[in-house]
């Protein structure tokens, strides 16, 4: 059987960003060389220590920033290409000069593709206008993309999207900012389901909401997935989190990942010392067995993404760190059952 193709693929992405240092600017590296993909109706959990560049990667993909360089490719149209190539090892072709050997650059107009991806932010106070009315904010992108033909189909489609995210369609001509931070999610949540997507990237969206209500908005995910063959980036902090809705993981780490694998297959069985001290900050319900397991307690800061470290960026916390780690930065590499690792010494 042929395998299921890639909805989304994202190859050597990179985001860099000016910043000033004195006199000069420099590039702070967000996002540095990420390659993963995506599948019609799946979720990848991508986790991470605030500032690793998750919310960094989200928007690149949306095209919300523009990249840096890699290659992003949607349901088999080339969004955008930066022109480099990459070997078989994953080293940059250059030229006799150094120079890298560019292919063919792509950067397409966004607007079709807006309609299909989509991208629900983590804040839901600031990420709505308050002034605007519930009808208003989930109508602006059917307005935008002119998905209706009368005034009465653009009600009833706003309605409609009330429903499905479980809003009461009586309070549509409220304003945002007279509705809680999970209805205002649930709000959000409709607006980015109205011009029908195939991907959305979930910016950590339960985070900023009470544990009580974390629970049902995660399960409203996971039932319009169901309903609607939603692919997700779903970015949380939370392992605990990502586990429950995932189907893979991506662990990331100052602009690099370090590890990506199924899900019960990252839990069960972490490889990268990252992952692993990741893992061991995960509260173990079962005293028992919390007893039993060693706490792998990071040391040190993460480091400035203006001062990475050479060779592997984690080495500098990292407890299995040798010689080699500090020369050369590791690729991920395939240990079986698609669980990719990019450790020297694991
Ligand atoms: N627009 C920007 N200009 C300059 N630097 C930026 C910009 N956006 C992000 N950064 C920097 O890029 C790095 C990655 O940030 P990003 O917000 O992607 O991390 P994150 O993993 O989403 O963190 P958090 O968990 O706190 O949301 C950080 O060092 C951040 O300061
Ligand atoms: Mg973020």
């Amino acid at each position: 059987m042929a395998e299921e193709k890639n909805l989304l693929e994202v190859s050597h992405l990179k985001q860099y960003f000016p910043v000033s240092q004195g006199f000069h600017k420099v590039p702070l590296k967000a996002v540095d060389d990420i390659s993963f993909t995506i599948k019609p109706g799946e979720t990848l959990g991508l986790v991470g220590e605030s500032g690793c560049g998750k919310t960094t990667v989200g928007r690149t993909l949306l095209r919300l920033y523009e990249p840096t360089a890699g290659k992003i490719t949607f349901d088999g149209d080339v969004l955008f290409d930066s022109g480099e190539q990459y070997d078989a090892n994953g080293e940059l072709v250059v030229d006799e000069k150094g120079r890298p050997v560019l292919g063919k650059k792509v950067n397409v107009d966004m607007l079709p593709y807006r309609k299909q991806m989509q991208m629900v932010f983590q804040d839901p106070y600031s990420s709505l206008n308050p002034r605007m009315t519930v009808e208003d904010i989930i109508g602006e992108p059917l307005d935008t993309h002119k998905l209706y033909s009368s005034k009465g189909e653009r009600r009833d489609k706003i309605l409609s999207l009330m429903e499905t995210v479980g809003l009461n369609a009586e309070h549509a001509m409220r304003y945002a900012h007279e509705f809680s931070g999970g209805q205002r999610q649930r709000i959000g949540i409709a607006r980015a389901l109205a011009v029908d997507p195939k991907f959305i990237v979930c910016d950590e969206p339960v985070s900023a909401l009470d544990v009580s209500i974390q629970a049902q908005v995660i399960n409203m995910f996971e039932e319009l997935q169901e309903k609607m063959g939603l692919a997700y980036l779903f970015i949380a902090h939370d392992l605990l989190v990502v586990r429950h809705i995932s189907d893979r993981i991506a662990v990331m780490y100052l602009g690099h990942m370090m590890e990506i694998a199924d899900s019960d297959e990252l839990n069960e069985h972490p490889i990268h010392p990252y992952t692993l001290s990741l893992l061991s900050a995960v509260p173990i319900p079962d005293p028992k067995t919390a007893r039993q397991s060693k706490r792998i307690v990071l040391e040190g800061d993460v480091p400035s993404p203006l001062k990475m470290p050479s060779g592997c960026p984690f080495r500098t916390r990292c407890q299995y760190a040798t010689e080699q780690c500090a020369i050369a930065k590791p690729q991920l590499t395939d240990r079986g059952n698609g669980h990719f690792v990019a450790c020297w010494n694991r």
